[in-house]
């Protein structure tokens, strides 16, 4: 069984499920589904591929690759911040993967861009990404929801208060009206 045909067996596309990604941030949700989209990108450019061999085809699985990792970096400065903002008790854990992450993909790009680019390295790279994205999304960073779950229930309690205040205010005003 050549490449290919192992690639159209064994790898499939990321499908967004927002039951299992979603963090209840929009903006951090709609940078995972973009990270799902470029390396879908990747899957498609390996499918397609007559010859990776040929300085085009070089070039565009170059840019492919660029594209993963800064999108990533950006990513995961924003959403560290929101880690922390929240002083989530996850956020360390959070940043560590992130920077395990970048560590593991220097690595291939290191070797990608050592010499020419070959089908073997990408595939393997396309795994690696596709499956630390998906565990690492599921396991870690929709532990974010817990946030949104409290934030919502502190801005509840909030307006709670700021009711009882009023309601006070006018109270003790009738009083001394009285
Ligand atoms: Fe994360
Ligand atoms: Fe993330």
């Amino acid at each position: 069984m050549n490449d290919k045909e192992v690639l159209w067996r064994d790898i499939m596309p990321l499908e967004w499920n927002q039951e299992k990604y979603t963090t209840g941030f929009t903006a951090i949700d709609e940078q995972h589904y973009q990270l799902f989209d470029g390396l879908n990108s990747l899957l498609v450019f390996l499918k397609d591929s007559s010859n990776i061999e040929q300085p085009e085809e070089q070039e565009k699985a170059m840019e492919l690759i660029n594209f993963l990792g800064e999108y990533a970096v950006n990513h995961f400065r924003d959403e560290e911040e929101l880690f922390e903002k929240s002083q989530h008790p996850m956020k360390d854990i959070n940043k560590e993967e992130h920077q395990r992450f970048v560590a593991k993909y220097l690595e291939y790009k290191n070797k990608l861009t050592a010499g020419t680019i070959t089908r073997g390295t990408l595939i393997q790279l396309h795994i690696f990404l596709q499956s630390w994205l998906v565990k690492h999304i599921s396991k870690i960073d929709t532990s974010l929801r817990e946030c949104v779950v409290q934030e919502a229930a502190e801005s509840d309690f909030t307006k709670k208060q700021s009711v009882f205040a009023r309601f006070l205010s006018l109270f003790q005003k009738k009083q001394l009206a009285a």
